[in-house]
C-alpha cells in the first residue's frame, strides 16, 4: 500500500470510528436481551414455540406516518428497533437440513437501498445475526415462504393479536403480511382475529341465532359468488342454500371446529413477561434512573421559566427541551399540562390553554430515554405562590403521597400505599368541608395509586407484592372540577404529585426526588432567575 493510500485509508477508518461513536451507545446490551430470551426459554412449557410479532409503522396522514416505537416485549426479548420482524423462541433445540441446530429465529426486514435512501438504514440479517446475538437471523420475506410445521408444537405461546394495524403498500413486507400468514399456515382462529373471510364466516354463523340464519345465509352466498375460493367450502356452501335444520348442524359443526385451539396459548406470554418484567436488572436500573433524573430536570427548569402569561404548549415545550437537551429520544406517553379545571383531566393532553394565569399548573411528563420512560407528575402555581386553598389541598396530597411513598416496602401488597393515601385524602376532604364525612363516596380522587414503569409508561407486573428492584409510581390527586357539590372556592383546584420510586432491602428510594415537592422548596425554586427569561423571538 502506498504512503498516500495509507493515509487515506488511516483517515477513512478514524472517520467511521468517530462517525460511530456520534450515535447514542448506552442501550440496553445484546447480552442483556439474549439472557432475557434464555431466561424464558426455561420457563417454556415442553415442546412449544413463542412466535411474538414487533410493532408496525402507523400511519398519520396521507404519505406522514407517526414516529415508529417498538413493542415492549418485543424489545426486551431483542433489541431490534425496527418494525415488522418476527421472534420465534423454541423450548426445544431445533435442527434444520443441514443438521444446524437452534432454539432462536429472529426474522428482520431485508436490505434494501431505495427504502433505506429514504427511511434511515435498516440492520439486514447479517448484522443483526452479529449485533444482536441470535443463533439465527432470517429475513421476512423468507418467513413467507418458510413453511412451519406449527401443529408439530404442543403448545404456540402469542400475545393476544390487537388487529389494529394495516397492510401497507409502502413497505414489501409488513406485520399485516407477517401475521396472515402466520394465522394462514397455524391454522388460527380467533375472537377479532380473523385472518381470511373464510374463517370470518365461520365465525358468523357461530354467532348468529339460528332464527336469523336465512339473512346470514344470504349474505354468505353473494361472498362465495364473490369468491371462488369460498365456492370449495362445503360448509358455507350448504348453509347458505339448505334449510335450518343443516343451519344449525353446521353452525354446532363450526363451533367444534372453532373450539378446537387445544395448542394456541395466549396467556403465558403476557403473564411471564410481566413477572419478568417487573423486576429491574441493574443495566435497566440504569437507564430507568436516568429517564427519571432527566424528567425531574425538565420540572426544575420549568419551575423557574413559568410565567403567568405563560401557554400549556409552551411549558410543555421546556419540558421537552430538556428531554432533548439531554439526548432522550421520546417523551414516554404524551405530555400532560392542565391548568386549572383542565388538571382535572385525568390524561389531558390537549395542552391549548394560551394563558395560565392565577392558576395551578398541573404537569404530568416523563422522559424516554433508550427505551426507559419515567412518570413525574409536579403541580405548582402560575403565579410562583400557592393560595390559601390550592396549598391546602396541595399539602393534604403530599401527605398522602408521603404516607404512600413509605409503604413501598418490599413485602407489602401492591394496593398498600394506595390504601393508606386514600384514608389520609378522604380524612383531609372532610376537614376542609369538602365531603360530609370520611367515609362519603367522592369523585376527588378518582384513579389508583400506584403502576410500575419500564419500557412501558404502564409496565406490566403482577401486581401482588412489591419485591426488591421493582420500580412503582406513587401519584395521588384531588381533583375538584368546576360545578363540584362543594364551595366555589374549591373549583378548578386539581393537584397531582407522582414520584418514581425504587424499592430496595433498605426501603423505598424516592428517584424522582431532584424536582422540589413541598410548598416553600417550590415556591423557592420559582424566585429563581431562568436562562429562558433572556431567550425572547420576534413577534410574527
Ligand atoms: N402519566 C400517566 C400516569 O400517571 O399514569
Ligand atoms: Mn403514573
Ligand atoms: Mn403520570
Amino acid at each position: 500500500m502506498s504512503y498516500q493510500r495509507y493515509i487515506v485509508s488511516l483517515c477513512t477508518l478514524v472517520f467511521v470510528q468517530w462517525s460511530a461513536a456520534q450515535v447514542p451507545k448506552d442501550f440496553l446490551s445484546a447480552t442483556f436481551h439474549k439472557n432475557r430470551r434464555a431466561e424464558l426459554r426455561k420457563k417454556m412449557p415442553a415442546n412449544s414455540v413463542a412466535v411474538i410479532f414487533s410493532n408496525t409503522m402507523r400511519n398519520r396522514a396521507n404519505d406522514v406516518d407517526y414516529v415508529f416505537h417498538q413493542d415492549p416485549n418485543f424489545y426486551y426479548l431483542t433489541g431490534f428497533r425496527e418494525p415488522n420482524a418476527v421472534l420465534m423462541l423454541f423450548s426445544d433445540m431445533q435442527q434444520d437440513n443441514a443438521g444446524q441446530r437452534y432454539n432462536e429465529l429472529l426474522y428482520v426486514p431485508k436490505k434494501d437501498p431505495r427504502y433505506e435512501l429514504w427511511n434511515g438504514k435498516r440492520l439486514g440479517m447479517k448484522v443483526a445475526k452479529k449485533q444482536l446475538l441470535f443463533d439465527r437471523v432470517r429475513t421476512t420475506e423468507q418467513f413467507l415462504t418458510d413453511s412451519w410445521q406449527f401443529n408439530r408444537f404442543k403448545k404456540i405461546l402469542l400475545f393476544k393479536f390487537q388487529d389494529d394495524f394495516r397492510n401497507s403498500m409502502r413497505s414489501s413486507v409488513d406485520l399485516y403480511d407477517l401475521v396472515v400468514h402466520f394465522k394462514n399456515s397455524a391454522n388460527y382462529v380467533g375472537r377479532r382475529t380473523l385472518p381470511t373471510s373464510k374463517q370470518q364466516l365461520y365465525q358468523l354463523i357461530r354467532a348468529t341465532p339460528i332464527e336469523n340464519a336465512a339473512s346470514v345465509a344470504q349474505y354468505i352466498g353473494r361472498k362465495i359468488n364473490e369468491d371462488a375460493t369460498l365456492a370449495k367450502d362445503s360448509l358455507l356452501v350448504t348453509y347458505s342454500t339448505k334449510e335450518v335444520a343443516f343451519q344449525k348442524e353446521i353452525r354446532s359443526k363450526v363451533r367444534q371446529m372453532l373450539a378446537v385451539q387445544g395448542n394456541f396459548d395466549h396467556q403465558f406470554l403476557p403473564r411471564t413477561m410481566a413477572t419478568m418484567r417487573e423486576i429491574k436488572r441493574p443495566e435497566e436500573l440504569t437507564l430507568l434512573r436516568k429517564a427519571i433524573r432527566i424528567s425531574a430536570m425538565g420540572q426544575v427548569e420549568v419551575m423557574k421559566a413559568m410565567k403567568p402569561n405563560m401557554s400549556e404548549t409552551e411549558i410543555q415545550g421546556i419540558h421537552e427541551f430538556v428531554y432533548k437537551k439531554y439526548g432522550a429520544e421520546y417523551e414516554g406517553y404524551p405530555s400532560i399540562v392542565g391548568a386549572g379545571n383542565n388538571g382535572c383531566i385525568l390524561h389531558y393532553i390537549e395542552n391549548s390553554k394560551t394563558k395560565v394565569a392565577g392558576e395551578l399548573v398541573l404537569m404530568d411528563l416523563g422522559a424516554e430515554y433508550r427505551g426507559y420512560t419515567a412518570d413525574v407528575t409536579r403541580t405548582i402555581p402560575a403565579s410562583g405562590k400557592f393560595s390559601v386553598e390550592q396549598k391546602a389541598i396541595y399539602e393534604l396530597v403530599l401527605k398522602a403521597q408521603n404516607a404512600g411513598i413509605a409503604q413501598c416496602v418490599a413485602g407489602n401488597p401492591f394496593w398498600k400505599s394506595g390504601e393508606v393515601a386514600r384514608a389520609i385524602i378522604n380524612k383531609g376532604l372532610f376537614e376542609l368541608g369538602i365531603i360530609d364525612h370520611p367515609d362519603t363516596k367522592h369523585q376527588y380522587f378518582p384513579h389508583g395509586t400506584s403502576h410500575h414503569i419500564g419500557l412501558d409508561v404502564h409496565d406490566p407486573g403482577n401486581y401482588n407484592n412489591f419485591e426488591v428492584n421493582m420500580v412503582v409510581t406513587v401519584e395521588p390527586g384531588v381533583y375538584i372540577p368546576n360545578g363540584s357539590p362543594c364551595d366555589k372556592k374549591w373549583w378548578g383546584i386539581a393537584v397531582r404529585i407522582e414520584d418514581d420510586i425504587l424499592i430496595t432491602k433498605e426501603g423505598p428510594v424516592n428517584l424522582s426526588d431532584e424536582a422540589p415537592r413541598t410548598v416553600e422548596a417550590i415556591e423557592k425554586l420559582m424566585r429563581k432567575e431562568s436562562v429562558l427569561n433572556q431567550f425572547k423571538l420576534p413577534k410574527l
